[in-house]
């Protein structure tokens, strides 16, 4: 399955120079619980932010120009289709876990999606989801995490 994994603003803000606008312990750790295991995707923005590979998951990094140092757990791609090609073999789910441009390159193939709801606005925030891109998903899932935040599943 392949699941897009997203924290957003009430005005659908998900980052802000480079980065996450805030820091939640409690994202971070369901980030960590849901991913850990899994295969990700990952955009060159987002990749260079975090600044190397996510320990326990493979890591598949997209850029068309960049080069990326590769590790033990980390594949490097030109295009949303040789990760998808990859996908196929994996006995796990692939997680698209952003930015927005990665969102968009797969928005078409995610089956499901897991929304962090972060309890603030984010006015000067410069990266925001699409405020359709849930149309066609229906909430399947809500829980609260702590910290003011809901986690929100979503399936097509
Ligand atoms: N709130 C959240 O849950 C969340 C999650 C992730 C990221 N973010 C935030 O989002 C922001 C970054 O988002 P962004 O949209 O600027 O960038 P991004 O999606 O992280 O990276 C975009 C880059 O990834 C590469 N890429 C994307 N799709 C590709 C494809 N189909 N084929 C080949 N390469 C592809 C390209 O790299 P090249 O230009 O190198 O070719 C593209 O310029 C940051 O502020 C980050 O903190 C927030």
């Amino acid at each position: 399955m392949i699941v897009g994994i997203v924290a957003i603003a009430k005005n659908l803000a998900i980052g802000k120079d480079g980065k996450l606008p805030w820091h939640y312990s409690a994202d971070l750790k369901h980030f960590k619980g849901t991913t850990m295991g899994q295969a990700l995707v990952v955009g060159s923005n987002t990749y260079r932010s975090i600044g190397k590979p996510l320990p326990g998951r493979l890591n598949i990094v997209l850029s068309r120009s960049a080069q990326i140092d590769t590790a033990d757990n980390l594949i490097f791609l030109r295009s949303e289709k040789e990760a998808l090609d990859v996908a196929k073999y994996l006995s796990c789910d692939l997680f698209v876990i952003g930015g927005a441009k990665t969102y968009a390159e797969f928005a078409k193939h995610i089956d499901a999606w897991i929304v962090s709801r972060v309890p603030v606005e984010v006015d000067d925030a410069d990266v925001f989801m699409p405020s359709a891109f849930l149309d066609g998903f229906d909430s399947v899932e809500k829980r609260e995490i702590g910290e003011g935040l809901v986690v929100e599943t979503f399936r097509r």
